[in-house]
């Protein structure tokens, strides 16, 4: 394997990997090493040639699927692939740490949850947060504006989603977002099942807390007063129920759009045309936020073979565990054309960055717009955004891949670019 492989969690990649490593890799796939941080495109196309679907022993053994059409055809077949068992490897059975709903209930019981959580996140509801979420951006920006250079994930795409999520969406004080920051990041990036465990138990501690200082309020509206009220089969949720139905609010808001913006900003840098093009044709920014969202998905997540089925020849046995990678289904040539480059003029953009099928994102459009307002304000106010040379992006992966570090070099633009309403992603 290449050197840098046996660097720390992460740490950045800094070579291709030689298709002798990317055979050796993919006998034992393991998607929380430092090869899969570091090179997990580049398997994703060598499995395409050579073996689309593969078994792992990893992590108590699993599936892997590499084609854009298995991935999406075993996202949307919720009676084969059931989530039931447990989504997350390396994760304890649900029954013995804290259960993500809907996430990991399967329809139909799963489609009352997303009721509940629907009518807050759906577009709707989240345009009129748009003048907030660029107040918040803007409040970043005049941070290190004028400095030149800065690491954009430190200074702006790791702190703007939870910020403007906190304030805005949730609207609670500031003070207690670096703790549930903390619970989150041990919890997407737990490497091993005990530290899953507890992290899981501790997001389902701090969200009791958090649920039980509203219980009874009649100012309790918006998500939190959605999951205090939410009820299954005419049923009220239990308190167990509900705190588990909190955790992946919580872990959407607070973690996934970070990763998309940051790896947005990398691809301006390496795309200056596009930096231009954008500024001088906001409209471009719908077109560019889906490149953002298909070439930095962020998240794969597991399913388990409810019976033996048959994919690409081989045959998975009922209880095996399934990964689905939907960051390498969007890079499959079958489905996007020239599907490693940024293109603003993709007819066609079925990327799989919110999933597919019954459990496909219930925040997509906060998501979205979160990339979208983030993207608009920072091309309104730096230009000719570059990369800085021998300092590589530094992203770390299990169930999410995320970016932690990026140095860029820019110019503060005068007169401010992108109108501040020029733009929003809008509706898939
Ligand atoms: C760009 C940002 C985001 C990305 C890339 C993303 C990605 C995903 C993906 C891939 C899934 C499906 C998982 C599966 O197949 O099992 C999912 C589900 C989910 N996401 Fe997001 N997400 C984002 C933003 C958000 C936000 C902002 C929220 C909430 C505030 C959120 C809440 C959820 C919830 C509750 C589910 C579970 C849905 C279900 O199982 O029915 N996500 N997300």
């Amino acid at each position: 394997m290449a050197m840098h492989d046996t660097e720390a969690p992460g740490s950045a990649a800094v070579c291709s990997a030689t298709k002798d490593d990317l055979a050796t890799f993919v006998e034992h796939i393991d998607h929380v090493s430092q090869f899969w941080n570091n090179h997990s495109d580049e398997v994703g196309a060598y499995m395409r040639e050579q073996c689309p679907v593969k078994h792992s022993s990893a992590h108590g053994g699993f599936w892997v699927l590499a084609r854009y059409e298995d991935i999406l055809q075993a996202a949307k077949d919720h009676e084969t692939f059931s989530v039931g068992p447990g989504k997350l490897v390396p994760g304890e059975d649900p029954e013995k740490r804290s259960r993500v709903r809907p996430g990991e209930v399967d329809p139909p019981d799963h489609r009352a949850y997303r009721r509940a959580l629907n009518p807050w996140l759906r577009q709707s509801a989240v345009e009129p947060l748009l003048a907030d979420f660029r107040a918040v951006a803007d409040e970043l920006i005049a941070q290190f504006v004028d400095a030149g250079t800065c690491d954009i994930a430190q200074s702006y795409s790791i702190p703007f989603p939870p910020l403007a999520f906190f304030r805005h969406v949730l609207g609670l004080p500031e003070s207690e977002l670096p703790e549930i920051r903390d619970l989150v990041t041990r919890a997407v990036f737990a490497r091993d099942t005990k530290t899953n465990t507890q992290a899981y138990k501790d997001l389902g501690e701090w969200s009791r807390r958090l649920l039980n200082r509203y219980r009874g309020r009649d100012d309790a509206d918006g998500i939190i007063g959605a999951v205090l009220n939410a009820r299954v089969n005419g049923e009220p949720l239990s308190e167990r129920e509900q705190l588990e139905t909190m955790i992946p609010v919580m872990i959407g808001g607070l973690d996934t759009s970070s990763s998309v913006i940051g790896t947005g900003v990398r691809l301006l840098a390496e795309n200056p045309d596009v930096q231009r093009d954008v500024v001088a044709n906001p409209e471009l920014i719908g077109p560019l936020v889906e490149e953002f969202l298909r070439l930095g998905a962020p998240s794969s997540l597991f399913r388990n073979a409810t019976r033996d089925v048959e994919i690409q020849g081989q045959t998975i046995h009922k209880g095996d565990k399934v990964m689905l990678p939907y960051p390498i289904g969007n890079r499959d040539p079958t489905e996007f054309e020239d599907p490693d480059s940024l293109r603003l003029d993709r007819i066609r953009n079925r990327h799989l960055a919110f999933g597919g099928g019954a459990h496909r994102c219930v925040g997509s459009n906060l998501g979205r717009e979160f990339v979208a307002v983030a993207i608009e304000r920072l091309l309104a106010r730096i230009e000719d955004i570059e990369l800085v040379p021998g300092q590589p992006a530094v992203y770390e992966s299990v169930q999410l891949r995320a970016l932690r570090s990026l140095h860029i070099t820019y110019r503060r633009r005068e007169p401010a670019g992108v109108p501040a309403d020029a733009a929003t992603a809008g509706a898939a």
